[in-house]
């Protein structure tokens, strides 16, 4: 790659740390009048335009944006690729969800052209809605994995996904085995892990959908290479905890099973937990494990509301999913509008800081990536985005009003979609432009 410099000059603003942990003053840094230096894909520099402009080498490009918030790119720790298609299925809870909408489009998948078609308009999403990463659910066929890590590498994306796992309690088109879904798995790891900016997630769907031999060796797969991650759903909706009692009988509950087969650990990402009790938090807590909090989804299914404060007691880490297709947007900032309501239905509140944290640093923590991703300090990746304050007449008006950037973050997540993001930054190239 030839080397590259070019420089953002606009205001800035990044989490520096979860303000649960550190207040919210010390949890964040910005630059009103700021400058984003980029070199090689990576951040330079970042600092106040008066300070950075005099020091950058004379030819070095400046491109500025006089009404515009940069912040690091989206960090979407649970979503389905191949549920773009059936976004907004009418009138069911999860697991007449399931069976009604979900595994028909899924099936669709076992087609590498149609897998093709839908990797390629799942990233353009990603990106329209300012996403660089996501922890990304493929189906059963390791088509689709295929299909989006060929994607995902022709942009140089840090993406992380799996192969879905499902031996059992889904209908015959749609399961593998247990011994295929290892080997499968396998084949994939060998060729996608590690390359470029692509990881590989084991993926055994949920328990009711895996029989004890494919969590038996999706820990196995876990236990042979290092620095895989594991996503799995856990405790969303009640008939669906009801029904792994009755699966699991011989285990203390839903999360047992999991750690059961040792698919708990650093790398560990469980989609939703909106019922977990406190010594299931503990103990996911306790293995670095983390959480996907889904809001619109949550809403979408009527799974239930979320107990943030509940994860902080416990000093859990959290990250933001919007779990398309049963979440219905692939926006972020939709996505924490959501979560703002899920709190204030318990009587709690989302501060706007907190909300920058869970959809980038917070994440990227959720995701051990916090070296590489979720902040702007020099060195980290350079991927970035750039929020238009005009990007609707509405939403332009609305932060005339706003005294503070705390009350400019708050509108823009409130008000904010895809329209809001202009561009997206990967690694330092634009690879997307309103
Ligand atoms: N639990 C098992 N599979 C799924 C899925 O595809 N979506 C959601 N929201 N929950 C699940
Ligand atoms: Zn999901």
């Amino acid at each position: 790659m030839p080397a590259t410099r070019k420089a953002y000059r606009a205001a800035i603003l990044h989490s520096l740390a979860d303000p649960a942990e550190v207040g919210i003053d010390a949890s964040y840094e910005y630059f009103e009048d700021g400058v984003l230096l980029v070199e090689n894909g990576r951040i330079g520099a970042i600092g106040h335009a008066r300070n950075l402009l005099p020091t950058l080498a004379a030819d070095t490009e400046v491109v500025h944006y006089p009404d515009a918030l940069i912040t690091p790119g989206f960090i979407d720790t649970h979503i389905h690729l191949p549920q773009t298609g059936m976004v907004g299925a009418y009138g069911e809870q999860l697991l007449d969800w399931l069976n009604t909408y979900t595994f028909p489009c899924e099936s669709q998948f076992a087609d590498p052209a149609h897998a093709a078609e839908v990797a390629d308009i799942f990233i353009r999403e990603l990106l329209r809605n300012g996403t660089t990463t996501a922890l990304v659910f493929a189906s059963v066929h390791p088509e689709s994995v295929e299909a989006f890590f060929e994607a995902a590498q022709k942009l140089d994306l840090r993406m992380i996904a799996g192969k879905v796992m499902m031996d059992r309690n889904a209908p015959d088109y749609l399961t593998d085995t247990a011994e295929s879904s290892y080997a499968e798995s396998k084949a994939l790891i060998e060729r996608w892990h590690g390359k470029g900016r692509l990881h590989y997630a084991v993926t055994p769907r949920f328990a009711p959908t895996s029989t004890p031999e494919q969590l038996t060796l999706a820990g196995q797969l876990l236990a042979e290479y290092p620095d895989l991650y594991m996503q799995t759903h856990i405790s969303e909706n009640l008939q669906e905890i009801e029904w792994v009692k009755e699966l699991f009988p011989e285990r203390k509950g839903y999360l047992d099973v999991y750690d059961h087969y040792q698919l708990l650990g650093e790398r560990s990402v469980f989609a939703h937990g909106v019922h977990l009790c406190d010594d299931e938090c503990a103990r996911l807590a306790e293995t670095g494990s983390a959480v996907a909090f889904c809001p619109t989804s949550n809403f979408f299914l009527g799974s239930g509301l979320f107990n943030l404060p509940q994860a902080e007691k416990h000093k859990l880490n959290v990250g933001i999913g919007t779990d398309v297709g049963a979440g219905t947007s692939f926006s972020i900032l939709h996505t924490l509008n959501e979560a703002y309501k899920v709190m204030q239905l318990q009587g709690a509140r989302l501060s706007p800081f907190k909300s920058l944290y869970l959809a980038t640093l917070g994440g990227a923590r959720a995701l051990r990536l916090e070296q590489r991703i979720g902040d702007l300090r020099p060195g980290s990746d350079a991927d970035f985005v750039v929020l238009d304050y005009h990007a609707t007449p509405l939403l332009s008006y609305r932060l005339q009003q706003a005294r503070d950037i705390a009350e400019k973050l708050f509108v823009l997540m409130t008000l904010g979609d895809d329209r809001t993001v202009l561009q997206t930054y990967a690694a330092g190239r634009l690879v997307h432009q309103r």
